[in-house]
């Protein structure tokens, strides 16, 4: 995954745990590229499932401090993506076939979830005249 422009959302500590979160998956496609499988993906997915937690909430803290509309639906995108990856890091054993169905989930997951969702947040801020959180001065 190769983080660009497009998927900046203009919300800087937002967009650095993206940022952060390509990291985390390219090194899992690293280490599964060098052959070891089942230790890397365990050890992906409990830290996926650490740092994802702790970006939805900052994430979602920032949209009900704006009062942003679609809140719940997105809040719902995130706990469904956070118990999929908390189902799958207690699960033990995994094979190859399985190690790339993740991959390719985590990965479809991100980047759209990204693309659409919280771009979606992004340009709503920016409809509304600030990304400091607080509503821009009317005259
Ligand atoms: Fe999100
Ligand atoms: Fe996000």
């Amino acid at each position: 995954m190769q983080w660009d422009a497009a998927y900046a959302i203009g919300q800087s500590a937002v967009d650095g745990d993206h940022q952060r979160l390509f990291q985390l998956f390219n090194q899992f496609g690293a280490a599964i590229a060098a052959g070891e499988t089942r230790e890397s993906a365990n050890r992906f997915l409990r830290e996926l499932a650490d740092y994802s937690a702790y970006h939805f909430r900052r994430e979602e803290g920032l949209m009900r401090a704006v009062g942003y509309p679609d809140y719940t639906k997105h809040k719902t995108m995130h706990d469904t993506f956070a118990d999929f990856v908390r189902r799958q890091s207690d699960s033990g054993t995994r094979d190859p076939e399985e190690v790339q169905f993740l991959q390719s989930y985590v990965e479809m997951w991100l980047c759209g979830h990204i693309l659409v969702m919280d771009k979606w947040f992004g340009e709503w801020l920016d409809g509304r005249g600030g990304s400091s959180g607080t509503a821009a001065p009317t005259a």
